[in-house]
C-alpha cells in the first residue's frame, strides 16, 4: 500500500512538474491561449512554483539587450507584500514593462508610474485631489450624458461592435471631457493610445512596421496635443483638468508642461484600456452568466457596488505591474538579490484559492472582495480607482435601462498582450429602440 502511494505521488510529482516546466509566460502564444487554460496554468504556477523565473522575451530589433529574466510572483500575498514596501521593490527601473528601457523613454511614456520617492509623491500629491471621490462625484452627471449619448447612437440598429462603438468610447471621452481635448481629436487620442498599450499586436502595430519608431511616434503625437493645449490654457483658463494642473499649487509647486504631457499620455493609456476593457468584459461575463445578469437587474442600485468590483477582479484588465529588488531581501522563503525584476501577477493574484472563495465563480455579490485589480496598497495604487468605479457603475446602470436585453454574439477578438487583457472587439445584440 505504501509502495503504490509513494508510486503514485511521484508520478502525480513528475506530471505536474513537467506541466510547470511546460509554462512559458514568455511565449506570446501564451497569451493567445483561450482564458481557461491560462488561468490553469497560473493556478499550476500558484502551487507548484509560485515564484518561478522565466527568461524574458525575444522582441526581434529591441534597440536594448534583452535582460536577464525575471521571477513570475503569482500569489496573493507575495504581490502584497512586494506592492507594500516600495523602497525594497521599486517601480522606478519600469512598472510597466519587463524590458529596462531608458530613463526619458520611461518618463515620457510613464510619469508617476515609473518614478520612485521623492518625485512620484511630489507628482501625485499635485494630482491627486483631481480624482477624489469628491471631485469625480462631480463629474457624475457627465459620465451620464456621455454613456446616454453612446448608447442613443446605436440604440435603433439593433447590433454593433460593443467595444469600438460602446465600451471604449465611454473612458476616452471623459478623459478627453476632464482635461479639455475638442471631440475633433478624439480619434487621434484613440488611435495613438491603442499603440502605445498595444505592442506587438498586428492591428495597431501592421507588421514590418518599426514597433519602436511607431510607439514613439504615437507619443510625441499625443504630447504635441497636450502642449498645443497647455500654451493655450495658460493664457485662457477654464474650469478643466489642464488648468487645474497647471495652475495647481502645491507647497508652491505645479507641474512644468512637459509633467503635463507626460502625465496625459499615463492618464489615456491608464485610463482608456483600462476601464473599457472592464466593461467589455462585464458583457462577455453577464452573457455566460445569465443567473448573475438576473440577480443584478433585479436589484440594480443594491447589487452595482459589489459588480463592479467583481467585473474588476474577474476581468483583470491590468495584466502585471513590475517591481525590480533594490536590495537583497527575502519573501516567502526566496532570496531575491538587487536588481532581480519582480513581474506581480494581478491576475493569478485575484484568483488565488487561498483569498477568494471560489475564485473561478463570477458572483455579482460576491463579499468580501479584496481583489487587487488595480494594484495592491501601496503608493501607486491606481489613482483613478473613483473614477473607473464610477463609469462602470453608470455604463451599466444605462445600458441595464435602455438595452437590457444587449448579449455578446461571438466570442471576443482578443488582443495578444501579456500587460493588458484586453478585447478588441466584441459582437452584440440587443432589441431595437429601448
Ligand atoms: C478598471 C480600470 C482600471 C484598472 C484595472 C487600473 C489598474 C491600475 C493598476 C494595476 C495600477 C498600478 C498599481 C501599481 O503599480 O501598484 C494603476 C495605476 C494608475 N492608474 Fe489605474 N486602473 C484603472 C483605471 C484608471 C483610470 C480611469 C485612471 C485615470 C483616468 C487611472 C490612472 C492611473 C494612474 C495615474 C496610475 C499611476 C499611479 C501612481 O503611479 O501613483 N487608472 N491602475
Amino acid at each position: 500500500m505504501t509502495g503504490w502511494t509513494t508510486e503514485r505521488e511521484a508520478e502525480v510529482t513528475t506530471e505536474q512538474s513537467q506541466l510547470v516546466d511546460g509554462i512559458d509566460l514568455s511565449d506570446l502564444e501564451f497569451w493567445a491561449l483561450p482564458w481557461t487554460e491560462r488561468e490553469a496554468a497560473f493556478k499550476t504556477l500558484r502551487e507548484k512554483r509560485p515564484i518561478a523565473f522565466f527568461e524574458e522575451p525575444e522582441v526581434d530589433d529591441l534597440p536594448f539587450p534583452r535582460g536577464p529574466g525575471y521571477y513570475a510572483i503569482t500569489r496573493y500575498q507575495d504581490v502584497v507584500e512586494m506592492s507594500r514596501h516600495p523602497e525594497l521593490f521599486c517601480s522606478g527601473k519600469s512598472a510597466t514593462s519587463i524590458f529596462d528601457m531608458p530613463q526619458e523613454f520611461l518618463e515620457f511614456f510613464g510619469s508617476m508610474i515609473n518614478m520612485d520617492d521623492p518625485r512620484h509623491a511630489r507628482l501625485r500629491r499635485i494630482v491627486s485631489a483631481s480624482f477624489n471621490p469628491r471631485m469625480v462625484g462631480s463629474v457624475e452627471l457627465s459620465i451620464q450624458e456621455v454613456a446616454d449619448s453612446i448608447i442613443e447612437k446605436v440604440r435603433n440598429v439593433g447590433a454593433c461592435d460593443f467595444v469600438t462603438q460602446v465600451s471604449s468610447r465611454l473612458p476616452l471621452q471623459v478623459i478627453c471631457d476632464m482635461m479639455g481635448i475638442p471631440e475633433s481629436d478624439y480619434d487621434t487620442v484613440f488611435h495613438a493610445s491603442n499603440v502605445i498599450l498595444s505592442m506587438g499586436d498586428p492591428e495597431y502595430v501592421p507588421e514590418g512596421a518599426d514597433p519602436v519608431a511607431t510607439l514613439l511616434n504615437a507619443g510625441a503625437e499625443l504630447a504635441g496635443l497636450m502642449e498645443g493645449l497647455a500654451a493655450f490654457r495658460v493664457e485662457n483658463p477654464t474650469d478643466d483638468l489642464t488648468s487645474a494642473l497647471l495652475h495647481a499649487n502645491v507647497d508652491g509647486e505645479s507641474l512644468t508642461h512637459q509633467e503635463l504631457a507626460s502625465f496625459f499620455i499615463l492618464l489615456l493609456v491608464a485610463g482608456n484600456e483600462t476601464t473599457r476593457n472592464a466593461i467589455s468584459h462585464g458583457l462577455v461575463a453577464l452573457t455566460e452568466h445569465p443567473d448573475q445578469r438576473a440577480a443584478w437587474m433585479a436589484d440594480v442600485e443594491g447589487v452595482t457596488p459589489t459588480a463592479v468590483d467583481e467585473i474588476v477582479r474577474w476581468a483583470t484588465p491590468v495584466i502585471f505591474m513590475r517591481r525590480t529588488v533594490t536590495e537583497a531581501t527575502t519573501v516567502s522563503g526566496h532570496d531575491f538579490k538587487e536588481g532581480d525584476k519582480c513581474i506581480l501577477f494581478y491576475n493569478s493574484a485575484n484568483r488565488d484559492e487561498d483569498v477568494f472563495e471560489n475564485p473561478e465563480t463570477f458572483d455579482v455579490t460576491r463579499s468580501p472582495n479584496p481583489h487587487i485589480g488595480f494594484g495592491a496598497p501601496g503608493p501607486h495604487f491606481c489613482l483613478g480607482t473613483h473614477l473607473a468605479k464610477r463609469e462602470i457603475t453608470v455604463m451599466y446602470r444605462e445600458l441595464f435601462k435602455h438595452l437590457p436585453d444587449i448579449r455578446a454574439t461571438a466570442e471576443p477578438d482578443r488582443l495578444k498582450s501579456s500587460f493588458i487583457n484586453g478585447i478588441k472587439h466584441l459582437p452584440c445584440t440587443f432589441s431595437p429602440g429601448g
